[in-house]
């Protein structure tokens, strides 16, 4: 049986990769407000707005390319039952190599009904536009969450963190819950480890790693690869 990692990962893991972390300067928080863009009431509000904010990003993940630290975080898996648990909406992790991802804040490249959330669709093309319609006739939204709405896989990662012999996370200002509780999950015994370039909360019992996602994390992997 292979020691059991969580990789928990937010918007930084992939700045590296070029794309817009929200609460950093220059921030997507920064250039656009939540509320508008995020939220069942701005979709309500105006739909062409939010499809036009999620198309962009989309656009930039589809031009993005995983980064090294989404490489390092794959080749755990040559030695490690490795559950990565993602706040970010991109594809990088799978195209890293990681073969588990939870998207707890849902997936940008799958497209779903606005009335009901359980027709999810792959996204054929690009971008979806006001009049693309589902068989039901609703015009389908960005598979993501948005605040207010259910965040996913709550139960099932935090079971996860329960069972990890490491946690490490990386990337995330945790300030948006229920998410941000997941860390406090990790058991006593298990190492925990927190890279951030930035002096920020620390979760309590975590060891701060203070880098980039590029610069730590693929000598930690390197180090515990060796080590198992
Ligand atoms: N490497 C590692 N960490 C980085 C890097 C980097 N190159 N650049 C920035 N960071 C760190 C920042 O210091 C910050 O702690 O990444 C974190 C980014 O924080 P946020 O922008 O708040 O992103 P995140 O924590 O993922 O936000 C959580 O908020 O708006 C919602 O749904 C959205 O999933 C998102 C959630």
């Amino acid at each position: 049986m292979k020691p059991k990692i969580v990789v928990f990962t937010g918007a930084g893991v992939s700045a590296e990769s070029g794309l817009k972390t929200f609460r950093d300067m220059g921030g997507l928080w920064h250039e656009h407000r939540l509320e508008d863009v995020a939220s069942p009431e701005g979709w309500r509000r105006d739909p062409a707005t939010v499809l036009r904010f999620y198309n962009e990003r989309r656009l930039g993940v589809l031009a993005a390319q995983p980064n090294a630290a989404h490489a390092a975080i794959a080749r755990l898996e040559e030695k490690y039952d490795v559950v990565v648990i993602t706040q970010n909406i991109d594809d990088l992790h799978e195209r890293a190599g990681s073969s588990q991802v939870l998207h707890v804040h849902g997936e940008i490249l799958k497209a779903r009904s606005s009335a009901d959330q359980s027709r999810v669709y792959p996204m054929t093309g690009a971008l979806i536009e006001i009049g693309d319609l589902c068989e039901l006739g609703s015009q389908l939204r960005p598979d993501v969450v948005w605040f207010g709405e259910n965040v996913r896989h709550l139960r099932e990662s935090a079971r996860h963190f329960a069972q990890a012999d490491k946690v490490l996370a990386i990337g995330t200002s945790l300030t948006v819950w229920p998410a941000a509780g997941l860390v406090d999950h990790a058991r006593d015994r298990a190492e925990r480890v927190f890279v951030s370039p930035e002096q920020q909360e620390i979760p309590d019992h975590y060891r701060f790693l203070r880098g980039t996602a590029v610069e730590k994390v693929p000598p930690l992997v390197e180090a515990w690869l060796a080590q198992a």
